[in-house]
């Protein structure tokens, strides 16, 4: 089979100007919660890909990716253009490490994303292994502003489904919000306001930490987690930390 797979958007959502979702139906192409792929369109005779990580859970046969615009960005630009039928290229060469079968056990699994990169704990979420294998799960959702908190419903309705199991915490940095926390990640983590919120410990017995988003966010996190004693979870030294970053 070539990697390239011919799909067709099915839907554009516009969460607001620069978030959207796209809906493509695609043949051919499977994958574990967490995981990516490549999105590609041809652009003056050349293919420009870029990855971009499932936002359905594997059972989902629709494929979804969440993305927003980056200026002056080649592909995300014309991403979020694109409109109900027309053609798209789907990589059938799926990857990556940010799957629940590359985390050890533990009794907390504690998902930490910025912006966009909510989009693969949200596969992750509607899928069975994290309710299979933790007792609690946590998601720490940070965004700029209120308008960017996207897939409100999907998580009211995760909740729903696991009202003891599940707990998530928006975080939004850029305005003051109402049930929101103020401010970064690794700052509720380093002043402990996160841990009293949810009555629950950060440490090396307990916690396995997820962690998806902006690549300085990600770098600021380990570091607050090294703190309590967090150690990242390689291959050969299984630890507390699984990571992915988005550029
Ligand atoms: C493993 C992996 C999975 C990814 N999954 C997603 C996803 O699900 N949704 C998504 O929106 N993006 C995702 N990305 C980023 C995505 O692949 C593109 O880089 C992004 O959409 C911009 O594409 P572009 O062609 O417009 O610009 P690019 O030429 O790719 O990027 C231009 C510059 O913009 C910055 N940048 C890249 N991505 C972002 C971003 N999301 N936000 C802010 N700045 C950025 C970088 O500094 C980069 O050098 C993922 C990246 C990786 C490595
Ligand atoms: N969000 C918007 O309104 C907007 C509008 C148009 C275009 N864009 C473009 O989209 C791109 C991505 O923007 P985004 O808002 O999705 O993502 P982002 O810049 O990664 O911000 C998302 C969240 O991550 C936080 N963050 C950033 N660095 C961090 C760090 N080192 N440690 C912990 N948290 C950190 C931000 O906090 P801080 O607020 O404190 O940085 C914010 O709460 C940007 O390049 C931007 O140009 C965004």
């Amino acid at each position: 089979m070539s990697e390239w797979q011919q799909g067709l958007v099915l839907d554009n959502l516009r969460w607001n100007d620069h978030l959207h979702s796209l809906r493509i139906e695609v043949e051919g192409i499977s994958f574990s919660a967490g995981q990516y792929t490549r999105l590609a369109l041809e652009v003056n005779g050349v293919k420009v890909a870029r990855p971009y990580s499932f936002v359905n859970p594997p059972h989902q046969q629709v494929h979804e990716f969440y993305f927003n615009s980056v200026p002056g960005g080649p592909l995300s630009n014309r991403l979020i253009a694109m409109e109900k039928g027309e053609p798209i290229l789907v990589s059938s060469k799926t990857a990556g490490f940010l799957t629940l079968d590359e985390v050890p056990a533990g009794r907390h699994l504690w998902l930490l994303a910025t912006g966009t990169a909510i989009g693969p704990f949200l596969s992750i979420l509607r899928a069975e292994q994290p309710w299979q294998r933790f007792e609690r799960v946590v998601l720490s959702y940070a965004v700029r502003h209120q308008q960017d908190l996207s897939y409100l419903k999907v998580l009211d309705q995760i909740k729903d489904s696991h009202p003891n199991q599940f707990t998530w915490i928006p975080f939004v940095s850029r305005e003051s919000v109402a049930n929101a926390m103020a401010g970064r990640i690794p700052a509720a983590i380093d002043d402990g306001s996160l841990e009293d919120l949810l009555d629950m410990e950060l440490d090396d017995q307990t916690s396995q930490v997820m962690i998806c988003g902006n690549p300085e966010m990600v770098k600021d996190c380990i570091s607050s987690l090294k703190s309590k004693g967090l150690r990242k979870n390689l291959r050969h030294t299984p630890g507390h930390i699984t990571v992915e970053r988005y550029w």
